[in-house]
């Protein structure tokens, strides 16, 4: 690839493209001109095995996907966009594919971003307060560390204090419970972490009153707050609380959707079954702009019970969930990981890279923690193993640059926390082979050897 090929964009991009979650300076902000399966090339023309799908774990299949490419072309050519009010044939067909693996749940309704998807959950939780609850069971619970999403009520949702800093004030009727991160046990060395965690969420669903809660939404796995795996037993208790007190159970599968943990949805590790499921990111691999808000027959009859009255349904409408690319690019995704048998891949080279990245610790002192499942892993790196002081962010900035220098790039937490953003994060394609796990251990195990 020509070196000089993009240098007019790139001061294009300079001069006028506002870039996320980045403050500008004189420095350009990198600029990715190409993609083929876990690759990525630069407008330099130099190759990168990209280890974060597409920096924010999205492209769960990889770059240069034609089936999906086609598949998109072909239905923009036969219809691009029908109000999602009305049918498409991609849309019905979509949703039932999908609903086939997430039995127990029953609709699907169709919008374009993880945050979006979120929003609507609780929205309907909200119209299920009205309409039974004298408007009385609105409160919904979120844990500390996990993310929701970037509009105001989903940050008023997210446990991410230096993520919502300076955007408040926030939507009333959230409320927070601790986290579940053992290695940051807030109860000290304990061999009861779960149960001393639940007693903790049902302490305070006893507070607030549990007639004033309508949802509890959690992610599976937590993922930019630090890839939290939850401790055995952690899920079946929540959701035990959810049934003693007639709460609803909403898990946010933006992140672990679609294979990523190594089963096709994170919470089905753990032998639960939720009321309502978000998911966006890896549903299309980032090929088109879809997220989808899936429910319990029992959430959509609650929000349908009265056909005869003029506002007994869902008042919500998304106007581009009415694009067929979505739905489009979102069947053939499946398609490709029921083909190529991604989501096993995901459990089998992530437990391959779990491993690798275990036996690092027996090398870095600086690896506190290694966690996660499938291919979606964290390294909490500290400065003392004993005390677990995290290490600065702006360590994990050179380590990540580092390997990005060595031709593979990683994650981090960014900026959530005043405190932990000490993890290093890995959401790889879901065709990863063993063979990449390796380099991509190997550029970790060379940064942290030379910083
Ligand atoms: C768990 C989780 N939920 C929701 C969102 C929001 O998704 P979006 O950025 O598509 O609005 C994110 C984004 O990172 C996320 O990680």
């Amino acid at each position: 690839m020509d070196k000089n090929n993009f240098s007019e964009e790139i001061e294009l991009d300079s001069a006028h493209v506002w870039h996320h979650m980045t403050q500008h300076s004189n420095s350009k902000p990198p600029m990715f001109v190409k993609g083929e399966g876990s690759y990525l090339w630069n407008a330099d023309g130099v190759r990168f095995l990209d280890a974060t799908s597409g920096g924010v774990w999205c492209v769960n299949v990889g770059y240069g996907r034609e089936t999906i490419a086609e598949a998109v072309k072909e239905n923009l050519i036969q219809l691009n966009y029908s109000a999602g009010s009305t049918g498409t044939p991609i849309a019905s067909k979509f949703a039932a594919k999908l609903l086939s693996y997430m039995p127990g749940l029953h609709r699907v309704y169709y919008s374009n971003s993880g945050s979006e998807a979120n929003e609507k959950a609780y929205k309907m939780v909200r119209q299920i307060s009205e309409k039974f609850y004298n408007g009385k069971k609105s409160k919904i619970l979120y844990r500390d560390r996990d993310y929701h999403g970037t509009t105001i009520t989903c940050l008023s949702s997210s446990g991410q204090e230096e993520r919502k800093n300076q955007y408040g004030p926030f939507t009333p009727g959230f409320v927070e419970f601790p986290h579940c991160c053992e290695y940051r046990s807030q109860y000290g060395d304990v061999d009861n972490y779960a149960e001393l965690s639940l007693n903790a969420l049902e302490k305070i669903i006893l507070a607030e009153d549990p007639d004033t809660i309508g949802a509890i939404v959690v992610e599976p796995i937590t993922a930019g707050g630090g890839v939290i795996v939850p401790p055995e037993g952690y899920f079946k208790g929540v959701e035990a609380l959810c049934r003693k007190y007639n709460i609803l159970l909403h898990i946010d599968e933006v992140v672990c959707g679609l294979g990523r943990t190594g089963k096709w949805f994170g919470y089905q590790h753990f032998d639960i079954q939720p009321d309502i499921v978000t998911m966006a990111k890896g549903l299309a691999s980032a090929y088109a702009a879809i997220s989808c808000t899936v429910v319990s027959e029992d959430v959509f009859k609650k929000l349908n019970d009265r056909p005869d009255e003029r506002e007994s349904y869902f008042r919500d409408i998304s106007t581009f969930g009415g694009c067929t690319a979505g739905p489009a690019a979102a069947l053939e995704n499946i398609a490709i990981i029921e083909r190529e048998g991604l989501v096993e891949n995901s459990e089998v080279i992530g437990d391959y890279l779990l491993n690798n990245l275990s036996l690092l610790m027996n090398k870095h002192q600086v690896i506190g923690d290694v966690r996660g499942k499938g291919l979606f892993l964290g390294l909490e790196l500290v400065k003392d193993r004993v005390t677990k002081e995290p290490m600065e962010e702006t360590m994990l900035m050179k380590v990540v640059a580092h390997c990005s220098k060595n031709g593979v790039l990683i994650g981090r937490t960014n900026r959530s926390f005043r405190k932990y953003n000490n993890t290093l994060c890995l959401s790889p394609m879901l065709t990863l082979t063993k063979e990449q796990a390796d380099v991509i251990t190997e550029a970790i195990d060379n940064a942290l050897a030379d910083l």
